[in-house]
């Protein structure tokens, strides 16, 4: 195991990335353990004393933030190689770091666990970000209904419960994180909870599996109606997290708009096929091995129909590398993003390299053109990081695009694995002034 794999790369370590499009992605891609299920386990880590160890984590830069943010109120994260041992005994639970919570709002979800282990728990109110405003008030409301006294003031939320209680809740929206909080916290509360109108993303369900695997007793993971019968302690484990469907569908995607023919694995297919059927729509041809997942394409994809949706829809996270390959697509794509208020950050950028993209409130008009060309680019956010890498690859000539360090939060040597599959691509200080 090299250095390299356990290197976290910081922000603005290395901002750039050129890419010469025209290139067909050909060969294999290995697909990392899910960023959106390793976080919430390793947050579900405070829920016993006993050492929980991880295998197979990607050094991505969100996991390393929730690493920092876990040491800095006291928890054991010791990372060997690609391993992390998390071992939460002597923990304060005010001591969470404003300047990481707000880096990394999924540093929340150590709320719901804290709260109902030590009955208390003080954490930085996340802040918004690129993608909108992503308030908490549904793990308020939840965190509330499960008997918690809710404080707010100078930017931290104060959570205080002698002893959490059993609760029906009703979430007025499918919430991930609201989802996974509250299972956290009732899988230590007294009683039985139901939480009704869940999430149903593999990603719950995998953390559902954790508790379970860690003395917990959660029933109808993956459906709208959860069940947890409240436990008094929790032991430790050894836990496997889910592949990473959306860095696969990622290069999935790449594969398509370059028209090549790319391989991705292991995968749980399963967790892919809103994705699957919309390749296949557009004219890609899919393979579908259950653990591995293979897309062929001669480049001229067909224009179709998206419309993102929580679980078992279509992937608001696959939104905009997907119009990234839609930009070149014959006839215009209508997109519809409905779970996240302002996630279009990819168009302007997008439109500077020759792509036809409308915005009508949440719907984008996506017109194929064969013209595009590259362009310097600017990276807002991870998702729409990686739709200009995607436009890059099969646009004509050279692009650079800056503030890639957002990709380094999702996609573990992104480019490395681009460049493994024929990609001209690399990272550079070419913005660095002599
Ligand atoms: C998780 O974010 C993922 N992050 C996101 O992935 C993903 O896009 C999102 O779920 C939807 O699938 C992680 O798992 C770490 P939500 P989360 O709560 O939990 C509204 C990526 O690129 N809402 O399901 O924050 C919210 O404003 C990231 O890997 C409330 O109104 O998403 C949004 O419009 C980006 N009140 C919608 O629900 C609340 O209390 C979905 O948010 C909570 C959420």
């Amino acid at each position: 195991m090299s250095d390299r794999d356990t290197e976290v790369r910081q922000v603005g370590q290395l901002p750039e990335i050129v890419v010469r499009g025209g290139q067909p992605l050909r060969g294999e891609i290995q697909v990392e353990a899910s960023k959106n299920a390793t976080l919430p386990v390793m947050a579900a880590a405070l829920l016993t004393a006993e050492p929980v160890t991880l295998p197979g984590i990607p050094w991505l830069h969100d996991v390393d933030t929730l690493r920092r943010v876990l040491v800095s109120i006291g928890v054991g994260a010791e990372r060997d190689g690609r391993s992390l041992t998390i071992e939460a005994r002597d923990i304060d639970p005010f001591a969470a770091p404003e300047h990481l919570v707000r880096r990394m709002r999924a540093s929340f979800l150590i709320a719901g666990p804290l709260l109902a282990r030590f009955g208390v728990a003080r954490v930085p109110l996340p802040g918004g970000c690129a993608i909108g405003s992503r308030p908490i008030d549904l793990h308020l409301k939840g965190l509330q209904a499960l008997g918690a006294d809710v404080e707010s003031g100078n930017g931290y939320i104060e959570f205080r419960a002698p002893r959490l209680h059993g609760a029906n809740i009703y979430l007025d929206f499918p919430s991930v994180g609201a989802t996974e909080n509250l299972l956290m916290a009732a899988s230590l509360a007294d009683g039985w909870t139901v939480i009704e109108n869940a999430a149903q993303e593999p990603e719950v369900v995998d953390l559902a599996n954790f508790i379970n695997a860690i003395g917990g007793e959660v029933r109808g993971a993956g459906t709208p109606e959860l069940r947890v019968r409240g436990q008094s302690h929790m032991h430790g484990t050894t836990y496997q997290v889910i592949p990473d469907r959306i860095e696969a569908g990622t290069y999935l995607i790449a594969g398509a708009a370059t028209g090549g023919d790319v391989t991705v694995g292991p995968i749980v297919s399963e967790h892919l096929k809103p994705l699957l059927a919309k390749l296949r729509e557009a004219g890609a041809v899919l393979e579908d091995a259950g653990d591995y997942v293979r897309v062929t394409s001669d480049g001229s994809l067909q224009a179709i129909d998206v419309k993102t949706m929580p679980y078992p829809g279509f992937p608001t996270d696959l939104q905009a590398p997907l119009m990234a390959a839609l930009i070149r697509a014959k006839g215009t794509s209508v997109m519809t993003e409905t779970v996240f208020e302002n996630r279009y950050m990819q168009v302007p950028e997008l439109r500077r390299m020759g792509a036809d993209i409308k915005i009508e409130g949440r719907t984008a008009l996506v017109t194929g053109t064969s013209r595009l060309t590259g362009a310097s680019l600017r990276a807002s956010d991870l998702r729409a990081a990686a739709a200009l890498v995607i436009a890059a690859l099969s646009a004509e000539g050279a692009s650079d695009i800056s503030d890639a360090y957002h990709l380094d939060r999702g996609y573990y040597r992104l480019e490395e694995k681009l460049a493994s599959v024929g990609a001209e691509i690399e990272r550079c200080r070419c913005s660095e002034e002599p």
